[in-house]
């Protein structure tokens, strides 16, 4: 796992921006997977100033969603589909048909989780996939215990996520749904590049985990180990608790292998 340390979480978004502009360069139809909540959100502001300033064309760029709420009335600002079209996809200057998510309204849900997963696959698979981290060690919004195989699938939110996300729905626990739809973690790890960003303290117990801990259903993040190409950003805050911190600002600082350096 290349462990790369950055003083804060705008020099996190510039770094992952790059990382996406660069493969986008590189393969200008890429997939990116894209996560929503706090913590992406200067990767997504840092890729659409490049857009702007001409330094990569996304014209072509395709953009996936790693999970959604179950049973939010459709077009509810706060649905991952609407969210994601709001802070990535119309920033980009992307049609609404370069995005793919799953259906958290869909009638038959099983169904669209299944189709979801092969529709990923029939889109050639992800190139490069962002990832938060929640304060439990989950991604996407695969919690604590989820089989480190699973698929895209239903899945029931701890209560330290709804509490976590509730400040989405004017900090109003009562309105954050209870089911989701998420990538599992055999979903996420067929993606070819993984990305996660982890900022500030609150994060920091569970960045140490899964980068220095054991591979672990308590800590759904640790499945990152198994991947071939696993990159995690984290600010001086969320890397408080590494060990090995020294090491990695030694070895990775400023050239992580995936920029070419
Ligand atoms: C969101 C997602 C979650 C978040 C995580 C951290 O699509 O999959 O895993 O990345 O809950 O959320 P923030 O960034 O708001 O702390």
């Amino acid at each position: 796992m290349e462990v790369v340390i950055v003083p804060d979480a705008k020099a996190g978004g510039e770094l992952i921006a790059e990382a996406m502009a660069a493969l986008l360069r590189r393969k200008p139809d890429a997939l990116l997977g894209v996560a929503t909540g706090s913590t992406p959100l200067p990767v997504y502001e840092a890729l659409a100033r490049k857009v702007r300033a001409g330094e990569v064309d996304a014209s072509r760029a395709r953009v996936c969603q790693l999970d959604e709420y179950v049973g939010l009335p459709a077009g509810h600002p706060e649905s991952y589909r609407a969210t994601v079209l709001r802070e990535v996809v119309e920033p980009l200057g992307l049609p609404e048909a370069s995005f793919m998510g799953p259906d958290g309204s869909a009638e038959d849900l099983p169904a669209a989780c299944e189709g979801y997963d092969r529709a990923l696959a029939e889109a050639g698979g992800v190139d490069l996939q962002l990832l938060g981290i929640g304060t439990d060690g989950h991604i996407g919004f695969n919690e604590p215990c989820s089989s480190l195989a699973s698929r895209t699938r239903i899945k029931t939110l701890t209560q330290q996520t709804r509490v976590d996300n509730a400040r989405f729905f004017d900090g109003d626990l009562e309105q954050v749904p209870h089911h989701v739809i998420t990538q599992g973690i055999g979903t996420i790890l067929d993606a070819r590049h993984l990305v996660l960003l982890a900022t500030g303290e609150g994060k920091a117990e569970a960045v140490a985990q899964t980068v220095e801990g054991p591979l672990s259903a308590l800590v759904p993040a640790s499945a990152l180990q198994l991947h071939r190409h696993a990159t995690v950003v984290v600010d001086e805050a969320a890397a408080s608790k590494l060990k090995l911190a020294d090491y990695f600002r030694h070895t990775y600082a400023n050239k992580p292998s995936w920029q070419g350096l």
